[in-house]
């Protein structure tokens, strides 16, 4: 054998598991080159709520790196309650549109798809409004200010501020959008029967907490058209409680998934802090959340947590870098469409390449301190 044939035959063993992640999906109209996503991750470095070319570069960073499907950090729709500082991006206004179409093209250029995770921060928020005055309760024993209990008009308010966002990212060149529907803000707690206390339609059963999210789902999809993908991001972890699982079981999970299905929602992303564990381990050994939520709504789904990476969302400690094949076998084994990807790949935006040529251990450590400029 050849010194050429020996390293192309140790290439094809080294990257033989992580295969299933360079193969190319379309889901609707939204093409991917492969199954990663880099996961939203909010970088509170916006000059006031318009990113600035600073962006572009950074976002672009990820798609030459080979990134798949590139989704925003939370993105503030307009309503000033939703703002938690000063420094997060927005979409609505011209030239919120103007600015995000620069990071668009240059995801395009650099061969990446990108979506806009549209965000409101409910009882996080500064001046915060919820479906009920229940604060959060800081880890420290602290609480924020007690949010004011929304009312119809809020409702009204927020519901159509999230879809002229859609419409605006329509507009700014994305090429889908996600809804934040998790850890803890505003429409992941009027799931919750700790946060959501309310005695109207809105509170109480299942069918209840469900309501104002899924009216959220339809007028976003009713304002962007039939075919514009919308993803829905909701979640098993809270910001507040690392802990917290919104469904209890899976038929909970069941009734939640296919009803946002039904209200016009094309992909989830099921946010865990360990894509690869079981999600109802006295149900299933081992199908995981996104397998779960596959599995009975049928959806197209994004698992996230705790990729390539040695600590989940909320453990302390220094974070290693970890093999991504057992993410990689999620996708082989029918768990999930495509895998999402945060700590990791901030510490490492050229982790597809990396990964696909086999050498993952070259990958570097994540560490908080890479989140304090967007080089
Ligand atoms: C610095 C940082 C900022 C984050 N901001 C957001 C956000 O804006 N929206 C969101 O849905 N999740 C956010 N997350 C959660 C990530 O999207 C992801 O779910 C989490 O990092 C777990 O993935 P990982 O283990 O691969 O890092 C953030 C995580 C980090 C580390």
């Amino acid at each position: 054998m050849t010194q050429a044939s020996v390293s192309s035959h140790e290439h094809a063993l080294n990257s033989a598991p992580y295969a299933p992640l360079f193969e190319p999906i379309s889901i609707g109209s939204l093409r991917l080159r492969n199954r990663i996503a880099m996961a939203p991750m909010t970088r509170r470095l916006t000059n006031g709520t318009v990113p600035g070319q600073a962006h572009a570069t950074y976002y672009a960073r990820f798609a030459q790196g080979g990134t798949g499907l590139v989704i925003t950090e939370g993105t503030h729709i307009d309503d000033g309650h939703s703002v938690d500082a000063d420094d997060t991006p927005a979409l609505f206004g011209p030239e919120h549109i103007a600015r995000w179409k620069l990071v668009t093209d240059a995801v395009h250029h650099a061969g990446g798809a990108i979506a806009c995770q549209l965000w409101h921060t409910g009882r996080h928020g500064r001046d915060p409004i919820a479906p009920s005055a229940v604060p959060v309760k800081n880890a420290d024993g602290t609480t924020k200010p007690v949010p004011r209990e929304m009312t119809r008009d809020d409702m009204d308010q927020v519901r159509d501020a999230f879809a002229h966002a859609g419409t605006c990212a329509q507009h700014a060149g994305f090429d889908a959008i996600e809804l934040h529907g998790a850890h803890g803000y505003l429409l992941e707690s009027f799931l919750s029967p700790a946060t959501n206390t309310r005695t109207d339609d809105y509170g109480g059963t299942l069918a209840n907490r469900m309501r104002y999210p899924l009216e959220v789902v339809r007028t976003v999809r009713t304002a962007v058209g039939p075919s514009y993908p919308i993803i829905y991001r909701f979640s098993q972890w809270k910001i507040e409680d690392y802990a917290a699982a919104s469904f209890a079981n899976p038929d909970e999970l069941g009734v939640f998934v296919c009803a946002l299905r039904d209200a016009g929602v094309d992909i989830l992303h099921v946010s865990t802090r360990d894509a690869t564990a079981p999600g109802y381990p006295e149900a299933h050994p081992t199908r995981t959340l996104a397998g779960w939520s596959k599995k009975l709504s049928t959806l197209p789904t994004i698992a996230v947590g705790r990729v390539s990476v040695s600590q989940s969302m909320g453990e302390t400690g220094a974070i290693a870098t970890t093999d991504p094949a057992p993410a990689a076998a999620l996708i082989r084994d029918g768990e999930t469409d495509v895998i999402a990807v945060g700590r990791a790949l901030i510490a490492n935006p050229d982790w597809c390449e990396r990964v696909r040529a086999g050498k993952w251990h070259d990958l570097k450590a994540f560490d908080k301190a890479m989140l304090k400029t967007l080089d």
